[in-house]
């Protein structure tokens, strides 16, 4: 067997859109998000968003699209309108399946009734808000621009007007301790959620706090004790574990995410947006212009192209799969990378390490990290680096 890409079909493919700016930079964040030093140009940008579309169409010709993602920065700055525009402006170039999931991020600091309402009505169909903590001293440590009560605001109204909502929360944070966290997770669940997020803070190189780190971390540790206090807390109310960070309700994952840690495709548009795109031969990841000025000049035109080779695909996929705590179906690698699995070149002998290592499960069936594997994942999916 030769080592060649070649689909019969093309996997799913999502759309993810990226809206730059933010009220203030947050210390801990290496997203590509600006601080607004005056008024977004919001006309402006959608126009570069869908002509930067218009450039991307010919790839993806004729492919129906199962979700939007809208992500940042904070597109909850951008007003109800524009993103009304946005979205019926895709929909006239892409074909949108019935049901595609379509999510929005917000900032609880930009919250106002009328404006998520606005969201619900320009067809955003899923809100996930960025609550990071109900205590106003992590919140001040974390250098957002709300407080507490603003966050349980926002989440208690985003609820009422949204059928679907997740809540981002973090922890490991300065100065926090196991008990702060339970009382974190009380408040979390006293809202009736059906999905959240919760992310270990990580100091990312590139930030404030890289460079001066906050006083009082928990130590290592702590961190797996807060880890196992988060997985079983949260179990209890109903939402498993079902990836690294997120949890969930029966039926209630992530469609958007899952696509991409099932290895799907996707559309990149806006400053900086990364894609990942599957063509009958051959598999590319595309990167936007990602300085938004840049970006608004060039009118979404610019973009990179860098192939996906043969020797990447086993360490690209199971960089998204592992993730996932139920793994992914033996039959998705095919599907996504389109050859067999005895045709990559070291695929199964790698597979054959990192399961004699007690990393993965020993499955005919399935990709699946083990407990173990899932704690050391960096570990676990290097071994699969070409
Ligand atoms: C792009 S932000 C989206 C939401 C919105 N911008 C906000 O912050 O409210 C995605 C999420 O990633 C998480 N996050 C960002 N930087 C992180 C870091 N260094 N460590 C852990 N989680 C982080 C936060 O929970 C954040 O809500
Ligand atoms: S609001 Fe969100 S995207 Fe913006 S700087 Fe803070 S964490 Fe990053």
């Amino acid at each position: 067997m030769s080592a060649e890409i070649q689909f019969q079909a093309l996997p799913e493919l999502s759309l993810y859109v990226h809206l730059p700016w933010c009220i203030r930079k947050c210390p801990y964040c290496d997203f590509n998000s600006h601080e607004r030093t005056q008024p977004i140009a919001e006309t402006a940008y959608i126009d570069a968003l869908i002509n930067d579309l218009e450039q991307s169409l010919p790839l993806v010709w004729g492919r129906p699209v199962i979700s939007v993602f809208i992500g940042g920065g904070t597109p909850s700055l951008f007003a109800p309108q524009a993103i009304a525009r946005m979205l019926s402006e895709i929909r006239a170039r892409l074909p949108l399946v019935p049901d595609a999931e379509i999510t929005m991020e917000a900032n609880p600091g930009t919250f106002e009734l009328d404006r998520f309402v606005g969201y619900r009505e320009a067809g955003v169909n899923r809100l996930s808000l960025g609550v990071q903590s109900f205590s106003d001293a992590m919140l001040g440590r974390l250098g957002r621009v709300h407080n507490a009560d603003q966050a349980g605001l926002a989440l208690g109204s985003a609820l009422k007007i949204f059928d679907r909502v997740n809540a981002d929360l973090m922890f490991g944070l300065p100065g926090q301790r196991l008990s702060d966290l339970e009382q974190e997770l009380d408040r979390l669940l006293s809202f009736p959620l059906a999905h959240v997020s919760l992310y270990q803070l990580t100091l990312e190189p590139n930030t404030l706090f890289a460079a001066r780190p906050p006083q009082g971390l928990p130590n290592d540790d702590c961190l797996a004790e807060m880890q196992t206090l988060v997985t079983e807390r949260l179990a209890q109310s109903g939402l498993k574990r079902y990836e690294v960070s997120a949890y969930a309700a029966a039926g209630q994952q992530c469609q958007h995410n899952l696509n991409y840690w099932t290895f799907g495709d996707y559309l990149g548009i806006g400053a900086g947006a990364h894609g990942k795109i599957s063509l009958a031969q051959r598999i590319f990841r595309t990167v936007k212009t990602r300085n938004p000025d840049a970006y608004l000049s060039a009118k979404g035109a610019a973009f990179k192209e860098s192939e996906v080779g043969v020797h990447d695909l086993g360490f690209e996929f199971m960089l998204n799969a592992l993730r996932l705590v139920e793994g992914v179906p033996i039959g998705r690698w095919a599907q996504t990378a389109g050859m067999a699995i005895g045709a990559h070149p070291f695929l199964l002998e790698r597979l054959g390490s990192a399961q004699s290592k007690g990393l993965m499960v020993r499955r005919p069936d399935r990709f699946q990290a083990t407990a173990r594997g899932l704690e050391l994942l960096n570990d676990l999916q290097a071994i699969f680096l070409p």
